[in-house]
């Protein structure tokens, strides 16, 4: 077991720091949502992604500005706007990767699940289109709330004869990306070395920062470290208070989501070791959702590292955070299978 462990801490000081050079411009990766606070800077980080071949952009308003604008950058990809309905089968064909940040936003005094009457039948047209045009592609879901719309995504998905979800990703990158600055600032860490792993899902105490796995090793009192975590899983609370009614993290998300996608560009290309967390359908909860740190391949999720060994106090948070997530992935589960 020490070996396995071992091994395990070896992938989680793998995770990937940022956008790693994928050496192929092959890949075509599309943006649902792409005019918006996150779809715009994301979109304009993937087209400087190498790897990129083609960048297409859906939304259902200002997709042929926002396209306009980005291809006359001098990268290699090539952008292309679709606008509504009709010409999102046009954007997803031969699609590699989807990212997907459709979707409102919070404001102050909301939980994530207040989106869920909005965004749940968003994310249910949008994954129907990419179960007809992209089945085997690399979804990557980023709106809210994830907890649920990834339960969304994978029944729409297996309703429509697709059964294998192991391309189906939470994107829950922020949640890792906060962590590694947060603990980084506490300890005078260069923060490019930081990488912390955290599992669970993406809401409020759902959100379980594995510091006793942080690599390099930080040690913090007790009062500390519950301090820390606390303002990690409140953290996209912290940034809709700040921007007061004006939406939620965008500019943080963007760089998360590209990192994301970037890391599916390479699990693509067969680079090996690339990890990262992301929330997904495993039976190794009892919730049949989790986020792990995961190990990505050509196919999605090669291997799921799980757990690894918790500390007394994360073993609490996993246990605190279970009747939630159930009834956040039930939600989901029991709209989905509604869904016409
Ligand atoms: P936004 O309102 O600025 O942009 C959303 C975009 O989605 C708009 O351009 C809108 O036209 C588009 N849209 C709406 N319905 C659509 C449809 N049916 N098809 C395609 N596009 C559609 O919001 P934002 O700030 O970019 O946030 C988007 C989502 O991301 C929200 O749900 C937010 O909660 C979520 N979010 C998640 C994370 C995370 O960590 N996973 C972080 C930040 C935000
Ligand atoms: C975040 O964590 O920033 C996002 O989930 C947006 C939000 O509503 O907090």
């Amino acid at each position: 077991t020490r070996v396995m462990q071992m091994n395990k801490m070896k992938s989680l000081s793998m995770l990937a720091r940022s956008f790693s050079v994928s050496s192929q411009s092959n890949y075509k990766v599309s943006v649902l949502g792409a005019s918006g606070g996150i779809g715009q800077p994301m979109s304009l980080l993937l087209k400087q992604t190498p790897g990129v071949k083609e960048l297409a952009l859906y939304d259902i308003a200002h997709t042929p500005g926002v396209a306009a604008d980005l291809s006359h950058i001098d990268t290699a990809a090539k952008v292309t706007g679709h606008t509504g309905p009709e010409e999102i089968g046009e954007c997803l064909k031969g699609c590699d990767v989807v990212v997907i940040p459709a979707g409102v936003p919070r404001k102050p005094g909301m939980t994530r699940d207040d989106l869920f009457t909005t965004n749940a039948s968003i994310v249910a047209e949008l994954s129907k289109a990419c179960a007809k045009y992209c089945p085997k592609a690399f979804i990557c879901i980023i709106s809210n709330p994830v907890n649920s719309t990834v339960p969304i995504c994978c029944e729409i998905f297996k309703k429509s004869g697709v059964s294998d979800v192991s391309k189906v990703f939470g994107v829950s990158t922020l949640d890792i990306v906060r962590s590694n600055t947060f603990v980084a600032e506490a300890k005078g860490l260069d923060v490019s070395t930081v990488n912390v792993p955290v599992v669970g899902g993406h809401a409020g105490i759902t959100i379980i920062p594995l510091i006793s796995q942080c690599q390099p090793p930080v040690s913090f009192e007790q009062a500390e470290l519950e301090a820390l975590t606390a303002r990690i899983q409140d953290a996209g609370t912290e940034v809709v208070k700040a921007k007061a009614g004006a939406g939620s993290a965008t500019l943080s998300m963007a760089y998360a989501g590209a990192r994301f996608a970037a890391s599916a560009l390479d699990a693509l290309s067969g680079k090996e070791g690339v990890v990262e967390c992301a929330f997904v359908p495993t039976d190794k909860s009892e919730c049949g959702y989790f986020s792990t740190p995961l190990v990505l391949g050509p196919n999605g999720i090669e291997s799921n590292l799980g757990l690894n060994k918790l500390s007394p106090y994360e073993q609490t948070l996993v246990e605190a955070c279970m009747p939630e997530l159930k009834g956040s992935i039930k939600k989901g589960e029991d709209f989905a299978r509604n869904y016409n």
